[in-house]
């Protein structure tokens, strides 16, 4: 494949992680890419709350029941419609949001990072427990949390591509 999109099809899901801590400047990087991605009518509706303080991390490690992992950073990503200055932009945030999130993933699999992303937002109890581990006011809305770290696991690359899935010109219907 063509080497331009390694850090794409080398992105996978890291469950397991070493003590190394993530450099800061990689920690900032990996914000610049988010920050890098499209947003609807450019809003940026996003915020960010990076978290390294091994207390609130063992926090998230207890309360989230698929967010026991053990890196040793995690980036929460944010939305926050009221960022967004046009009115018919907020409806967008949710998207507006993962494309943000998944720079993040992609930046980081370019940098030897691994990351998971651990659904929050629209669990209502996922979203409580966030809340309350990171003092996030109401109107802003944990969406998921990415845990950050060196992998110390291996994934293999891959792409899951399936003709199957893709509909040139028109609409067919699958046969299954
Ligand atoms: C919206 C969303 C929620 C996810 N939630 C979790 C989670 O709570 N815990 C977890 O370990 N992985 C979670 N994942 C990771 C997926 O399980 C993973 O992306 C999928 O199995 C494909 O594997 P890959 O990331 O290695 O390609 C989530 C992924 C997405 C996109």
């Amino acid at each position: 494949m063509n080497p331009s999109l390694d850090p794409i099809f080398q992105r996978r899901s890291i469950r397991a992680y070493t003590e190394q801590p993530v450099e800061p400047e990689k920690l900032d990087l990996l914000l610049k890419a988010a920050m890098a991605a499209p947003s609807a009518m450019n809003c940026k509706p996003w915020e960010f709350v990076v978290i390294t303080d091994p207390e609130k991390l063992a926090l998230f490690r207890k309360r989230l029941i698929f967010g026991n992992r053990n890196a040793p950073a995690a980036i929460l990503v944010c939305g926050n419609p009221s960022l967004s200055v046009n009115p018919a932009a907020r409806l967008f945030w949710v998207q507006d949001c993962s494309l943000a999130g998944e720079n993040i993933l992609i930046a980081a699999s370019g940098l030897g990072l691994g990351t998971v992303w651990v659904g929050v937002h629209p669990v209502a109890e996922f979203v409580r427990v966030v809340r309350d581990i990171t003092g996030l006011p109401k109107h802003v809305t944990p969406l998921g949390l990415i845990y950050v770290g060196y992998p110390a696991e291996g994934k293999p690359a891959r792409t899951q591509y399936d003709q199957k899935r893709v509909h040139w010109q028109k609409y067919q219907k699958l046969n299954h």
